[in-house]
């Protein structure tokens, strides 16, 4: 009797084990990234899991300084692209989220926050190319030097 308690435990702790697997999976299609009073994200890499269609970011700004003065998006674009993009996002002005309107090369883009704020965009990966070379960025004039990152799909 006392050994098939034991084996009927062993078998539930497995199906938890299972269950849990599948919520973690979900959540590795999702990211934070912060950014600070000090002109910095806190990361300087996403990198995505194949098994992701989309991607859920949030973009949180941990400093305390308004839009205006040190305003933070997130911007997505292919490498190839993504200085030249930054430089038209600093003439687009803040209500654009300094992003160019209408520019195809922009692949998703989050709103312009300010200290204390946080925004969040779920955005569809599946047609991005496994293994391709995107680059995130903070358009905000005079942020993009410092705010990049690279986006990565693994294959
Ligand atoms: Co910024």
């Amino acid at each position: 009797m006392r050994s098939l308690n034991r084996l009927l435990l062993l078998v539930s702790t497995t199906m938890v084990a299972g269950l849990g697997a599948g919520s973690v999976a979900a959540q590795d299609c999702e990211f934070t990234i912060s950014g600070n009073d000090m002109i910095q994200f806190d990361k300087s890499e996403i990198s995505v899991p194949a098994d992701c269609d989309e991607v859920t970011l949030t973009l949180e700004h941990t400093g305390e300084l308004q839009v205006e003065q040190m305003g933070h998006n997130w911007v997505l674009t292919e490498s190839s692209v993504w200085q030249e993009v930054a430089q038209a996002g600093q003439n687009a002005g803040l209500d654009n989220d300094h992003v160019p309107q209408g520019d195809d090369r922009i692949i998703t883009y989050t709103e312009m926050i300010g200290g204390g704020e946080s925004t969040s965009i779920t955005f569809d990966v599946s047609d991005l190319e496994r293994g391709g070379d995107y680059t995130y960025f903070c358009s905000f004039p005079g942020h993009w030097a410092a705010m990049n990152g690279e986006f990565i799909l693994e294959s």
